[in-house]
């Protein structure tokens, strides 16, 4: 076997054209799904504090933002809602003209080609702020799952493409996956977020969406942070249970999950770098302390390597730009 001085793997790092030739890992834009805060209401447009660069938008000033993400040629949005009003059981969810329903029909309006992806949780909608119903003060799995399936169904009623529960109640995939069987979507996937862990990084997407919970905390439904063995089992129940794609949530403090999940099974997987991890990026860029352009393409490749084949990440759109250019 051949050692030093006969082999040197600098040899094959010399020019950019060798680094390229041998690359392992290269992230895509078609890999990239850009999340997008919708609010009930008219004409507005609010960056929201603690994620500089996003806003949240009401459905009529929808369409000049996704435009710009289709033009780039991101395939999916994620869409996010916040409801003029919420109550103990999220009415506002699964109600027809409710704001998702709207930015739906807009998105496929503007950009019909445009995967539209929804969220599919009741904290942003919930008076408490839990992601299920509230009994005996605390989030009941059961009497959670049939409203999960109605918000499910309402969304692909008004022209989502895939659902993707966020909540974390044991049987949501199953609960979905028969209620829209059973209205004729057959066709529609589901992306779940399987493992979900309870993590500080959501920080910020709870100003963005109003989101935190007003008792308690996620813990006793959310995934605890230490746990790798538990995420496959979490997999393998969503999996079991129907689901088309599996979520590993937050990213960067999860590679390893990620990478457990994408040895151990064989569905599309997908990694969502968080609000936090977007926060904390632009607040350094924003100090000047590092170089944005290349801390993000590497975290997305860093993603992509760790078994990731779609990423959700708030950095998509200038990611698809620098991608472009390099
Ligand atoms: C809704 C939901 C959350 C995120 C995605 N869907 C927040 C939470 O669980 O508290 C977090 C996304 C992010 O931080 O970017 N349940």
């Amino acid at each position: 076997m051949a050692n030093f001085p006969q082999l040197r793997l600098r040899r094959l790092r010399r020019t950019d054209s060798l680094r390229r030739l041998v690359r392992e890992t290269q992230v895509a834009t078609s890999d990239l799904v850009y999340p997008l805060f919708v609010v009930e209401g008219k004409d507005i447009e609010q960056e929201i504090t603690s994620m500089p660069g996003i806003s949240r938008f009401s459905p009529d000033r929808l369409s000049a933002e996704v435009a710009e993400v289709a033009e780039l040629d991101i395939p999916a949005v994620l869409l996010f809602g916040i409801p003029a009003d919420k109550d103990e059981v999220g009415s506002a969810a699964y109600h027809p003209q409710g704001v998702i329903q709207q930015a739906i029909k807009t998105i496929k309006k503007t950009t019909p080609e445009l995967i539209v992806i929804t969220d599919v949780c009741l904290c942003e909608y919930t008076s408490h702020g839990h992601c299920g119903v509230i009994a005996d003060g605390d989030v009941d799995n059961d009497q959670t799952l049939p409203l999960l399936a109605r918000m499910a169904r309402s969304h692909v009623e008004a022209g989502a493409d895939i659902v993707a529960p966020s909540d974390m109640m044991d049987g949501r995939v199953k609960e979905i996956r028969e209620a829209l069987d059973e209205t004729g979507f057959q066709h529609i996937p589901i992306l779940s977020y399987a493992a979900k862990y309870a993590s500080a990084f959501y920080g910020p997407f709870r100003e963005a969406a109003g989101s935190a919970p007003q008792f308690g905390d996620r813990r006793s439904y959310q995934m605890d942070p230490p746990n790798v063995r538990e995420a496959l089992r979490e997999v393998e129940q969503d999996i079991a249970e129907g689901a088309d794609i599996i979520m590993v949530k937050p990213a960067l403090a999860y590679l390893d999950v990620i990478r457990r999940v994408y040895d151990t099974f064989n569905h599309p997987l997908a990694a969502y770098n968080v609000s936090g991890e977007y926060a904390m990026v632009k607040a350094a860029a924003q100090q000047g302390w590092l170089d944005e352009r290349r801390v993000v393409i590497e975290t997305l490749t860093a993603i992509k390597r760790a078994g990731a084949d779609i990423i959700l990440t708030y950095h998509a759109k200038d990611a698809a730009r620098w991608l472009q250019t390099t």
